[in-house]
């Protein structure tokens, strides 16, 4: 949530900062705002509410000249998104900017004591308070900007990555990070800095990442320096980046989200690239083959997450279940952390995150790591914060995921916790040899699947138009297939702000089966699976009351295209893989309600795609 950029080097810094903004808008995109430092040595700062296109309309007629600056998207959390709560904020004398991502949870006393002092504010966010702050540091202690900031951030309690500039010092950015990500591109003569490394990638590929109370001093023509903010000097572990620009762009396609859809083939392919042996007769996961002990004392899993990710890991709870025999629980990372849960020293924690950096899935793991667990990320975005403090763990490697809403990440993880049970399951003997290699040889020929799961494109939006201006709908599904239901609802509210909810197709005669009528259709997840005659009675319930069925089917299935409205068939997939591919149909039916409703499916209205505030 907010994306933050910064720039000192050789070039003008202004079209760097824009073009990093447009990069990081998945992050937040209320308002938007750039500072530079122009030749003169004045701070110039231009902010504006919506997205980075209008800030650019904006500045067209202004002074964008200077060789160091920063900038920032916004995603609102103290005040609302309007032009003077958009970063960079600044101090009383003008010459100091900041950018945030993040929260400081301490503002309101650090603002009352500093109006007691006689400073005045203009917005109502928390991060004015902290340049406010380092201003009056730096005048009352006579100190230098780093002594300012290091001592401001010493006083905050929250979240944080920031960069300052200030025009009494133009050759230097300084940047910190707690709880919060920052990256730090190296390049010739110039340094890059971003809330992850999309804008930095079409510069360099060397990066550091910044860990948690480090600051960054980024000083024109010196190498970068980093210490801690008990003002210890760090190491500075420089890192390639393996992405490319290709996979920022939306290649051909009219938005990320069809894109990152229709690249689940290759995705997929990539996620399980090397972990299953070529005959499919075992599973290779080096989280799993490196810690042994672990996974066979493991008492319990425990598996937390947000959003999609969550989703991911009911249907992960499952197959660990049943390919591993362990117990295994699904917890919301943001109910975890406050509920001063049990944990002991041989359980196993998964967190599952696309993007590392979810603020309740980073804190739920920091808080099972000090009770003696054993942490297991499984993330997409290499480097990120839930990744390098979990013990271990697998990328789903789909490569940067643009969308808000996820699709190819949610399949990605699916595939990995899949091959993750399976993984255990035979390092414990509890999975038999020929299951595995059933359910292993599936996976292999899910990119196959996938893409003949796509050809249900037309047929979808020709469907959609029937659908488009529906108020509510309900998604039914059972066994593997119930979070199925509640990802489908979940993409569907998410970019097309219809209702949608999503339940255990049983679980409808207690109560969702009220609202069934002529207006609600029904999207029924029913492949051919060890529930199929129970979910035909489940169709058949809907019907009796007037409701009209969208079914999706195992191809081959008579039954229920007999009775449901419309019907999407899917191929032939075991159970326990089979939501990954009744995901393609979901995803492609929000994606096109959504359009013909006339949304903006990358970019929809109040969310964001990393969240990293509680
Ligand atoms: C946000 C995104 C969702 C995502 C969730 C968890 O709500 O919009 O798409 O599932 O955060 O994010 P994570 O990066 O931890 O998977």
């Amino acid at each position: 949530m907010c994306g933050i950029v910064g720039y000192i080097g050789h070039r003008e810094a202004y079209d760097i900062l824009v073009k990093g903004l447009h990069r990081l808008e998945y992050r937040g995109y209320d308002s938007a705002g750039v500072a530079m430092i122009n030749p003169e040595g004045k701070l110039n700062i231009y902010k504006h509410t919506g997205k980075v296109a209008e800030l650019e309309a904006f500045c067209q007629s202004k002074d964008i000249t200077g060789t160091v600056g920063i900038a920032h998207t916004r995603w609102a959390t103290h005040g609302e998104p309007s032009d003077v709560n958009a970063h960079p904020h600044y101090s009383t004398n003008g010459k100091i900017a900041i950018v945030h991502n993040g929260t400081i949870e301490n503002y309101n006393v650090l603002k009352q004591a500093l109006m007691q002092h006689g400073c005045e504010f203009v917005s109502q966010t928390d991060t004015e308070v902290v340049v406010k702050l380092i201003e009056y540091i730096q005048s009352n202690n006579n100190c230098t900007l780093l002594d300012a900031v290091r001592e401001a951030l010493n006083q905050v309690i929250g979240a944080y990555a920031i960069a300052v500039i200030d025009s009494d010092c133009p050759d230097t950015v300084i940047a910190a990070r707690k709880s919060s990500p920052l990256v730090i591109g190296i390049g010739d003569d110039e340094t890059f800095i971003a809330s992850d490394a999309s804008p930095i990638i079409d510069y360099t590929n060397r990066v550091v990442y910044l860990r948690d109370n480090e600051i960054a001093i980024i000083t024109r023509d010196e190498p970068l320096k980093v210490i801690t903010t008990d003002n210890e000097e760090s190491t500075v572990d420089i890192q390639t980046l393996r992405m490319s620009v290709s996979q920022l762009e939306k290649g051909g396609y009219p938005h990320f989200m069809l894109k990152e859809i229709f690249e689940q083939t290759n995705t997929i392919f990539d996620c399980i690239r090397g972990r299953i042996a070529a005959d499919g007769t075992a599973i290779k996961l080096s989280g799993v083959s490196d810690h042994p002990d672990r996974f066979i004392n493991a008492g319990r899993i425990l598996i937390v997450a947000c959003g999609t990710s969550w989703h991911a890991g009911l249907i992960g709870a499952r197959l660990i279940e049943n390919f591993a025999r362990i117990p295994t629980r699904v917890e919301y990372a943001s109910e975890f952390r406050y509920a001063n849960p049990v944990i002991r020293p041989d359980d196993v924690v998964i967190a599952i995150s696309q993007s590392g950096e979810t603020a309740d899935t980073l804190a739920a793991i920091k808080l099972a790591k000090e009770q003696g667990a054993f942490v297991y990320g499984v993330c997409n975005v290499v480097g990120s914060s839930i990744a390098r403090e979990t013990h271990t763990g697998t990328y789903i490697h789909v490569g940067p995921e643009i969308g808000v809403a996820s699709t190819k990440a949610f399949t990605g993880q699916v595939t990995v916790l899949a091959m993750l049970a399976l993984a255990i399951g035979q390092l414990k003997g509890t999975v038999s040899k020929e299951q595995l290699t059933e359910v292993a040889r599936s996976l292999q020929s899910l990119p196959a699947l996938i893409t003949e799961t796509l050809k249900l494109n037309p047929q979808i939006e020709k469907l959609s138009a029937t659908y488009t201006y529906v108020r509510n709908f309900l998604y039914l599904g059972r066994g593997y297939n119930y979070p199925s239901a509640l990802e489908g609802a979940l993409k569907l509210k998410e970019i097309s702000y219809i209702h949608a909810e999503g339940y255990p197709a049983a679980e409808m005669k207690h109560g969702p089966i009220a609202l069934i009528d002529k207006e609600m259709p029904t999207v029924v997840i029913a492949p051919d699976d060890d529930l199929h005659e129970k979910v035909i009675s489940n169709i058949q319930q809907v019907k009796a009351r007037g409701g009209s069925v969208i079914a999706i089917v195992t191809k081959g299935d008579t039954t229920i295209p007999a009775i449901a409205d419309h019907v999407l068939e899917i191929p032939p997939v075991p159970e326990a893989i089979s939501p990954v591919i009744a995901a393609i149909p979901l995803q492609l039916l929000a994606y096109h309600i959504a359009i013909m409703k006339g949304c903006n499916v990358d970019m929809p209205r109040n969310l964001a795609k990393s969240v990293t505030v509680e």
